[in-house]
């Protein structure tokens, strides 16, 4: 029934192009089956470990599993063996043995990598200091509900080039938008085409997105650099009419973006956190397929 190798989650780039759009495609089927979900995790459970704070990849990949069937153990890295006296390896063996996927929100990308290695079922990665694969699914999704074909809109992001910023870089090419990037010169990337003048940047954009100029674990950072890089109503005028804005959430109101921008219409942000659900559905979906669960039912 199933293959040697998991199917793992860990980051866009080492998932085909064309599996990307399924899943994508199935998010917003299941988003279409809210109030029907299909049982189809029926039986299986999916183990959370966490080593930062969370909100909405607990609570949405909790409820994910649970309305389509599932259970979940959520544990805390402080609260394991893996926190100094057991391997990663060992770790990941014995988590294999209980539950039938594992999403894991750790700091160091190439400890999520190792403990996949050694892993006999599939992992997720719910947020590392590299990547965030599971919050670009849920925002694309987005974009599509909101403005149609993600092919040749203009997305750009402002502020910190962090770990969100990267995966939406990885996401342009597949789906063939336009990404640019406004932020300081120091964090300039080399994945996506950067305008240091914020206003410029956001001409014609269809979509402006940002996130918290502090990340988890880099708490007391001097942030001067980024205000240039605040979005507020000044910027949003020179985007498209129909422009959105988006963010991951948490968000630090008065400084990564204006209490005005996220007032108007123009913020699709609540979209956006509740399509968390529905993206981590298809991704699970595929995951655990690969295990032998049939899709409908
Ligand atoms: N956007 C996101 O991943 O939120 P949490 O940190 O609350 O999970
Ligand atoms: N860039 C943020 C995203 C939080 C969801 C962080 O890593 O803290």
């Amino acid at each position: 029934m199933t293959d040697a190798t998991p199917r793992h989650f860990l980051d866009l780039s080492e998932i085909p192009a064309d599996t990307l759009k399924q899943i994508l495609n199935h998010a917003h089927q299941l988003k279409r089956l809210k109030f029907s979900p299909p049982q189809i995790f029926e039986g299986l459970s999916l183990a959370m470990v966490f080593d930062k704070r969370s909100t909405r990849t607990r609570m949405s990949f909790e409820a994910a599993m649970k309305q389509l069937g599932g259970h979940t153990i959520v544990m805390n890295t402080q609260e394991m063996q893996i926190t100094g006296a057991e391997s990663v390896e060992d770790t990941a063996n014995v988590v294999s043995r209980f539950v039938d996927a594992v999403m894991i929100r750790m700091g160091d990308h190439e400890a999520l990598c190792e403990f996949a290695q050694h892993a006999k079922i599939p992992v997720i990665n719910g947020l590392t200091d590299h990547s965030h694969p599971c919050q670009i699914m849920a925002d694309l999704m987005t974009i599509e509900e909101k403005l149609g074909a993600l092919g040749g809109k203009k997305i750009v992001w402002y502020g910190d080039f962090n770990n969100v910023a990267y995966t939406f870089a990885q996401a342009a090419p597949v789906w063939g938008f336009e990404l640019l990037v406004s932020c300081p010169e120091d964090l300039r990337p080399l994945n996506a085409a950067y305008e240091p003048d914020a206003q410029k940047a956001a001409e014609g954009a269809d979509v402006i997105v940002t996130d918290t100029w502090v990340s988890m674990g880099q708490e007391g950072k001097d942030i001067d650099k980024f205000w240039p890089y605040q979005v507020n109503t000044a910027l949003m005028t020179r985007a498209k009419p129909h422009a959105i804005f988006m963010h991951c959430m948490p968000i630090h109101r008065g400084e990564e973006v204006t209490d005005e921008v996220l007032a108007t219409p123009a913020s699709v942000i609540y979209d956006e956190a509740e399509n968390r659900l529905h993206a981590q559905k298809a991704i699970l979906a595929w995951c655990l397929e690969h295990a032998g669960v049939k899709l409908s039912r």
